[in-house]
């Protein structure tokens, strides 16, 4: 009924929404610095094969699952709040396509330290320091059995969490355990670090602080929770 309902609009309507343009993040974003730009942490073929090969394949497969769909014209965001009731090549290459895009841009040749300002206080509030925070996001990235990611996520309450999800899958989705927006992501399948570091995950992980863009981070945890004023007790 509905596809029958939504063949009599397009016939009626042919340049209604269905004539939009694709979402705005369903775009292959450079990336933000040279291949051997995270040497020695991150190695330059790897880099040059996640980026051109895994997360390009992700995102062109995300391209032709979504041919012909309405899909095209939602965000990813909203994708994956319905992704249980969608094909497994749209969960699997939206989410590919969403958590390297992220991935890239909290990493930086510049990176590494710690967080400062309003995520620094909100980690040692939540975890008590910042070296427990990154053990137990150490401890989620080890766990994750076979192929996934560790999340650093805000929840809808503005609260902080570490998570860890399969495959491509990610917090926003609404098969996840625990739910929220991630803020940091650590690729953690063995195409992101098996190059230079081999079964060795852990030094890969310890590798990965080097590289965190914390002041991206913190500007994401602000764009989330920057407005929510505690609430006024009376
Ligand atoms: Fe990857």
């Amino acid at each position: 009924m509905k596809a029958f309902v939504l063949m009599i609009i397009g016939v009626c309507f042919p340049f209604a929404t269905f004539a939009k343009e694709k979402s705005s993040d369903l775009q292959f974003d450079s990336l933000p610095y040279a291949f051997n730009a995270l040497e020695p942490h991150i190695d330059a073929k790897t880099m040059e094969i996640h980026y051109t090969r895994h997360h390009r394949g992700y995102y062109d497969n995300l391209l032709n699952a979504m041919q012909d769909s309405s899909l095209k014209t939602k965000t990813l965001p909203q994708i994956f709040s319905q992704v249980s009731k969608l094909a497994p090549a749209i969960r699997n290459n939206a989410g590919g396509h969403y958590n390297h895009t992220l991935f890239w841009k909290v990493m930086s040749p510049k990176g590494g330290g710690a967080p400062e300002g309003m995520l620094a206080e909100k980690i040692n509030a939540t975890f008590g320091s910042f070296d427990k925070f990154k053990e137990e996001f150490k401890a989620a990235a080890l766990s994750r059995f076979g192929s996934g990611w560790a999340w650093l996520c805000v929840g809808d309450d503005g609260s902080l969490f570490i998570s860890s999800t399969p495959n491509q899958d990610n917090p926003l989705m609404d098969v996840s355990e625990k739910r929220g927006t991630p803020i940091l992501g650590l690729d953690v399948w063995e195409h992101a670090y098996y190059l230079k570091y081999q079964n060795q995950r852990g030094s890969y992980i310890d590798a990965f602080w080097n590289v965190v863009n914390w002041p991206e981070v913190n500007a994401r945890f602000i764009s989330l929770v920057g407005n929510k004023k505690p609430p006024v007790k009376k």
